[in-house]
């Protein structure tokens, strides 16, 4: 049975303004017989499409990224409509509340938190409400929700931000529950590691042993696209002190001066959680990426959650701390 338009405008009116109700739904599905996924309502007799022609996007960490989102109205409307359009951010795995990224009403922008200043709506055409978020940081990899509003209506689509090329380790793992593994990074910035006996933590127990990658997105294992290493730590990580700040070459030259050797990524996370280094310092780690370690957080020292920060891949040339790792035997 089609439900009449006199009809549905009747039932909206004894709806309005309540979240899509069962009714609505019903309404939703009778009315609409070949539902795509995209969102749809329906008021006065017109539609409002939500679309997006990707589910996911990628891109490269530290470039840009245009998660796409249109609306458009049906029949066409001959007068523009004031729209409300909002971003919302959520991680891909776990839970966590929806942050907020932007608002925009007309010509009216606020963005929020970490994308202040890194984010716009795109409006190249009519109905483009798209996001555009330059530059990238890690932390901006999960699910975007982009929410058009149009008085009492209100209607969704959510678009997947991945990274390809470097996926970078992030204090995430240890809530997710992760084992560690022997961890190590390729020339090419994948993720890879080797592990003598297969485990669940590391890429699952049908797999043989050797050489795991994480270079391409796999839905199962988008949640692993951290890393692993092992749980034993031999020697000791530190902050090396130094009267000056150090480009890479520098860093790697003054741990051998020390004795030691450049730290890799996985013997900082493990110093980290295994014994607690809690350095409020920046410094090069071999794989050429910036990070630092922090157990007890504080003020100008990263977000308020323990977790090894990290600065990415900066240019070689720049001058920071480093760390070291001496073996110990
Ligand atoms: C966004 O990144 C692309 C490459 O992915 C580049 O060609 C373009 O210039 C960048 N745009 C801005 C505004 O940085
Ligand atoms: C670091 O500085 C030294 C000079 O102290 C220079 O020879 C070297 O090329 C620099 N390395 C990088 C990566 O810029």
């Amino acid at each position: 049975m089609r439900i009449t338009r006199p009809l549905l405008m009747l039932m909206h009116l004894l709806h309005a303004g309540k979240p899509c109700t069962a009714v609505h739904t019903r309404l939703l599905y009778q009315d609409i017989t070949n539902s795509n996924g995209n969102g749809e309502i329906h008021f006065r007799g017109v539609r409002l499409h939500v679309e997006s022609p990707e589910t996911s996007v990628s891109a490269v960490q530290g470039s840009n990224a245009t998660l796409p989102c249109h609306y458009r109205y049906e029949p066409e409307l001959s007068v523009p409509r004031r729209t409300r359009v909002k971003w919302f951010w959520q991680p891909v795995v776990g839970e966590g509340t929806e942050k907020d990224v932007i608002v925009a009403l007309g010509s009216r922008l606020r963005s929020y938190g970490d994308f202040k200043g890194r984010v716009r709506i795109r409006r190249s055409v009519q109905g483009d409400a798209s996001l555009v978020i330059n530059p990238l940081l890690i932390a901006d990899k999960g699910r975007y929700r982009c929410e058009i509003i149009d008085g009492l209506e209100d209607d969704s689509v959510t678009v997947e931000l991945k990274f390809q090329g470097r996926l970078l380790p992030s204090a995430e793992s240890w809530k997710e529950g992760l084992d560690w593994c022997n961890a190590g990074w390729l020339a090419d910035g994948t993720v890879q590691y080797a592990v003598s006996v297969p485990r669940e933590a590391c890429g699952g127990m049908d797999l043989a042993p050797g050489v795991r990658s994480y270079g391409t997105q796999h839905k199962t294992r988008a949640r692993f696209d951290v890393f692993c290493f092992t749980s034993s730590i031999r020697g000791e990580v530190y902050f090396l002190q130094h009267p000056l700040k150090l480009n890479f070459t520098e860093a790697v030259d003054a741990c051998v001066q020390d004795g030691a050797q450049i730290a890799k990524v996985g013997q900082l996370y493990a110093a980290w959680k295994l014994v607690g280094l809690d350095q409020c310092d920046a410094g090069w780690l071999s794989d050429g990426s910036i990070r630092y370690p922090i157990v007890q957080p504080r003020l100008n020292c990263g977000p308020p959650e323990p977790g090894v920060r990290t600065f990415g891949y900066l240019p070689k040339y720049l001058k920071y701390g480093v760390y070291c790792h001496k073996p110990k035997w």
